[in-house]
């Protein structure tokens, strides 16, 4: 009997006829809302493999419902996954490193533009009818060339963005766990301060309301890595008193729930979580996801097996 297989939101074709032309019985989540809890530990009871989103709580009973072999992440970032519970129960974990990083790049330097730019609020002025003419004192923004750009997280993504900045005149400095300079330098110095660290224990709300205080008077946030890395009611704070100059948002909290205090600010950008959105990436991770699952489950190691 073929194996069984539960992808949680509609894949690119490309990756869904890689699983089909193995004869798994496939079973796709229409979407587009994430698929709830209570109907993925129904669904994937009887199912060897799985295909999940960065939406989906893959905990221990859901492990344990299939009972699961492969779960293959449709994302880099596996935060969402309990890889205790998979190592223990012996569920071999891949993701999909490396084919996004170019494309969440370019969505970091567009809210980076976007936000020293101002663009979202020139574009609401012109579209208001309020816009009464040319003036020197108009939509003042930062200027990136020379400007501070701090990454912490300098990994693929963060180098990704390194390069696109200084092709930009930006001078970059980088805070790494195990290199670059202290997070605090990172924060006193950056006049844009963008976040690609994954979402752990240690980097939950990492910038805090004590971190955003020590940022510059004027600089500019963007977090295009995972929601809770920052604390959103301290950055509502830090943006309604002026100190921060504006952030550049395509992760929150609580997705899809935005803080109503950043839906009401002008000066934030605020995206649906679409980094890695573009059609070439999406059909990398398609294929990517669909390519692990088959070698998990036709017995052969992952090629972007994650370590737990
Ligand atoms: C990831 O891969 O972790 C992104 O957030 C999804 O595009």
């Amino acid at each position: 009997m073929s194996d069984r297989v539960l992808i949680t939101q509609p894949i690119d074709p490309a990756g869904l006829a890689m699983l089909e032309a193995e004869n798994f019985a496939v079973e796709v989540w229409p979407g587009p809302e994430p698929m709830p809890k209570s109907a993925l530990l129904d669904r994937v009871r009887g199912c060897a493999g799985l295909i999940s989103m960065l939406t989906d709580s893959v905990t221990a009973d859901v492990l344990e419902a299939g009972p699961l072999r492969v779960v293959a992440q449709h994302a880099v970032g596996i935060n969402n996954i309990d890889l205790d519970a998979a190592r223990s129960l012996g569920v071999a974990v891949a993701h999909t490193p490396g084919v996004l990083t170019e494309a969440t790049a370019d969505l970091t330097l567009a809210l980076i533009l976007g936000a020293a730019r101002r663009i979202l609020e020139s574009d609401r002025l012109v579209r208001s009818g309020q816009w009464v003419g040319w003036s020197p004192t108009l939509m003042r923004g930062m200027e990136l060339n020379g400007a501070v750009l701090g990454i912490v997280g300098m990994g693929r993504i963060g180098a990704a963005v390194a390069r696109r900045a200084e092709a930009f005149g930006m001078q970059v400095i980088h805070h790494n766990r195990s290199s670059g300079v202290p997070l605090q330098t990172v924060l006193e110095t950056s006049d844009v301060l963008t976040l690609h660290c994954p979402l752990t224990p240690e980097t939950h709300h990492l910038i805090d309301a004590a971190a955003l205080a020590r940022m510059k008077p004027g600089a500019i946030l963007i977090n295009t890595a995972r929601g809770p890395v920052v604390d959103e009611s301290a950055l509502v704070d830090a943006l309604d008193s002026g100190h921060l100059g504006g952030a550049g948002l395509d992760v929150f909290e609580q997705e899809p729930l935005v803080h109503p205090g950043l839906l009401r600010s002008e000066r934030a950008i605020l995206l649906p979580h679409i980094g890695s959105a573009t059609v070439a990436t999406r059909r990398k991770m398609g294929e990517m996801v669909a390519s692990d699952l088959i070698r998990g489950l036709t017995g052969q190691p992952l090629e972007h097996g994650v370590s737990n």
